[in-house]
Parts: C-alpha cells; sequence; structure tokens
C-alpha cells in the first residue's frame, strides 16, 4: 500500500498486533519527571524507566525479545544462542527470558582484555547468566562471534535440538518493533502527563534507536530523536540506523526510506571504548544518583546522560525544551566496575557532601 500521508498512531498499532508477540514485560514501563534536574539544568527532564521492563533487572532488551522469542516459539525452536560481550545486558536479559518461557539458553561471552571486569569470578551480568543456567561460552576478542554462535548451533542441533540465533537483521528488526511500542508509549504519557517531548535521547547504536526513528519519521512528529553511540565498533552508525530502519519499516509495510539525512547520532561519548566507564559518564551517573536517587549503568546510559548533560550546557538542547531520557538498563554493571566507580566517588564526595 502507499501512502502519502503520515501513519496514524492507530494503523501502527494494527501493524504492530499483527506480529508474532510474547509478552515478558509489564508494559507500560513508566514516565517519570526527574524534578530536581529539571530545575538545576533549566529544562523539562522527563525519564522513561525501561530499567523496569521486569526480567532479571529489565532493560531494553526485554522489548526486543518480546518479538524475536515469540518467532522462536513459531519455528518450533528449543534452543536460543545469543553473543556479544562479557557484560552484556541483552545475553542476560535473553537468559532470563529463556528461562521464563522454558527455552534453553546458550550464550557465547566475549572477553576483551581492556575492559574492566575481565577476572574469571562471576560477577554482574555473568554471574547472573550462571544464575539463569544459560550454557556459557567463552571466546576471546579475537574470535568471530558470529561463527562461534554459529559452531554452538550446529553442536545443538547435532544433539537433536532446534536452535534459534539471535543475530542482524531478526534481533535488529524486532528490537526496533519494541522501541515502536515504546514511542507510542511516551506518546501517551506524555500526553496524559500535559506535555510534548522536543527531544528523546537513548544509548543506542542500532536497534533501540532505529525503532524510535521510524515511528517519528511514520507519525510525523516533530521530535527530535538523539542517539548517543556506546560502541567505537560501529561508529559512526548513521548509515547502519537508516538500514535498520528500512528494514523496520519494510517489516511493518510502511512504504517509508531512510537515510543517514534522518538519524541524529553521536560518538562524542563513547570515552576510551566500549566496556570502559569515561570521567564524564561516571560524573553524570553520580550526579542522577545523588539528586533524583536514580540509578544508571557507566556503559550505556551514564554516557547517554553525560550527552545530554552536555548539550543543555552547550545549548544544543535550550533551555525551556521537554526531554524525555530513555533508561535502557544495564544496571547489573553496576557491580562489575567497581574500581572505576571507586575512583569515580572520591573527588565527588569531597565537593558535593
Ligand atoms: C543498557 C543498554 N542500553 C543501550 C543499549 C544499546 O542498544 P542498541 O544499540 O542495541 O539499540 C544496550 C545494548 O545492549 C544496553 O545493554
Amino acid at each position: 500500500m502507499t501512502k502519502t500521508s503520515y501513519w496514524t498512531v492507530e494503523e501502527l498499532k494494527n501493524r504492530l498486533q499483527s506480529l508474532p508477540r510474547v509478552s515478558l514485560a509489564p508494559l507500560p514501563t513508566p514516565l517519570e519527571p526527574l524534578p530536581r534536574l529539571s530545575e538545576e539544568w533549566q529544562i523539562r527532564l522527563f525519564v522513561k524507566r525501561d530499567d523496569l521492563t521486569g526480567l532479571a533487572f529489565g532493560g531494553n532488551k526485554v522489548r526486543h525479545l518480546e518479538f524475536s522469542l515469540a518467532q522462536a516459539l513459531k519455528e518450533g525452536c528449543d534452543v536460543v544462542i545469543n553473543g556479544a560481550a562479557i557484560q552484556s545486558n541483552y545475553c542476560r536479559q535473553t537468559a532470563a527470558a529463556c528461562a521464563r518461557l522454558g527455552l534453553r539458553c546458550a550464550l557465547v561471552l566475549r572477553q576483551d582484555p581492556r575492559v574492566e571486569p575481565l577476572k574469571t569470578e562471576p560477577q554482574g551480568n555473568f554471574l547472573l547468566d550462571q544464575i539463569l543456567n544459560a550454557d556459557v561460552r567463552l571466546i576471546s576478542i579475537d574470535q568471530d562471534l558470529e561463527e562461534a554462535k554459529e559452531a554452538v548451533a550446529q553442536e545443538y542441533r547435532s544433539m537433536g535440538h532446534k536452535p534459534f540465533v539471535l543475530r542482524h537483521p531478526i534481533s535488529n528488526v524486532t528490537g526496533g518493533f519494541g522501541y515502536l511500542v515504546c514511542l507510542l508509549e511516551i506518546l501517551e504519557q506524555s500526553a496524559q502527563m500535559g506535555f510534548f517531548p522536543d527531544y528523546i535521547f537513548v544509548s543506542s547504536c542500532t536497534a533501540t534507536q532505529s525503532g524510535l526513528i521510524v515511528g517519528v519519521k511514520a507519525l510525523g512528529l516533530p521530535v527530535k530523536v538523539i542517539g548517543v553511540n556506546p560502541s567505537h565498533r560501529m561508529a559512526p552508525c548513521h548509515s547502519h540506523l537508516a538500514q535498520v530502519s528500512n528494514l523496520v519499516a519494510d517489516a511493518l509495510q510502511l512504504n517509508l526510506t531512510f537515510t543517514e539525512e534522518d538519524v541524529i547520532n553521536t560518538d562524542d561519548f563513547i570515552g576510551d571504548g566500549y566496556g570502559i566507564p569515561s570521567p564524564a559518564g561516571n560524573r553524570a551517573l553520580l550526579e542522577v544518583a545523588r539528586k533524583e536517587g536514580l540509578l544508571l549503568d557507566p556503559i550505556y546510559t551514564a554516557k547517554a546522560m553525560a550527552a545530554l548533560f552536555h548539550m543543555v550546557l552547550t545549548g544544543e538542547v535550550p533551555k525551556g525544551s521537554r526531554v524525555v531520557f530513555i533508561h535502557t538498563g544495564g544496571l547489573p554493571a553496576l557491580f562489575a566496575y567497581q574500581p572505576s566507580l571507586i575512583a569515580a566517588l572520591a573527588p565527588s564526595a569531597a565537593l558535593d557532601r
């Protein structure tokens, strides 16, 4: 179907309803004001609590998994294979979702010698993966992750199982569906609270931001979605985000085309690299904890919050703006990065108390 005008919320909801989906998260997640930071930064700041998506400390990937694991169940798969960094939130949420659905989960976890929580004792997400009974395989940073996942899938096939491998594009496209759902929640909740957002901030370089981008363009909304990239590996990620957005829009038959022009995403807050806390991120983490009692994680959301603070300071986000910050979760990593957080505590404790 071709369409010259914008889509409506109802039409998007109907498209989403036609997709296989399994309920994993208590939705909608809350949209909460952050009054003290709003006053300090002279903006109206709200947080979308996707750290409260339920399963095993929550996070953005629970929304992704509602769609991808529905597909796994539809195909009659009995084991789900995922893989990423050793402190991956995605992998921990996959293990939890599999436990909830009675599926087996195998995780290929990559160790990066530059990243702090390399020690072999389980901690943070790596500990939770094991509590959740995932079949954990460790690989080194030089090994090819996709090949390693395929090798595990082959192993399971040879034992008579039917594996479902989470990888691009299925993983990203279903993530896009999940964040289109999130955008529709934000619109409904902000309308009920009497405002319309000027900006949505999110830590992302793939699926999460693409769902928001697709929704904003489909509905023709005057809201800027600012993605904050957590990783040099995908930097700059504009063309990747446009590609994923096209796949999401095609899967929903929205007849929309995305180019790099549709994407706002910054690489300026990665710091030394993926999985390495940054000084600006740690400062933002402490600021939000101490002013609002809200915990961020050091790898994703703290860096995204540092981006927002910076853009308010420089005027890129003007005073008076209404800003929704999506808290994408990641909290178990707090317990895997003690050295850098303890180091961050020292000077600011002296200044702030
Ligand atoms: C806490 C957290 N925030 C943000 C992201 C980024 O999501 P994506 O780039 O897949 O959209 C991730 C990815 O794993 C994450 O764990």
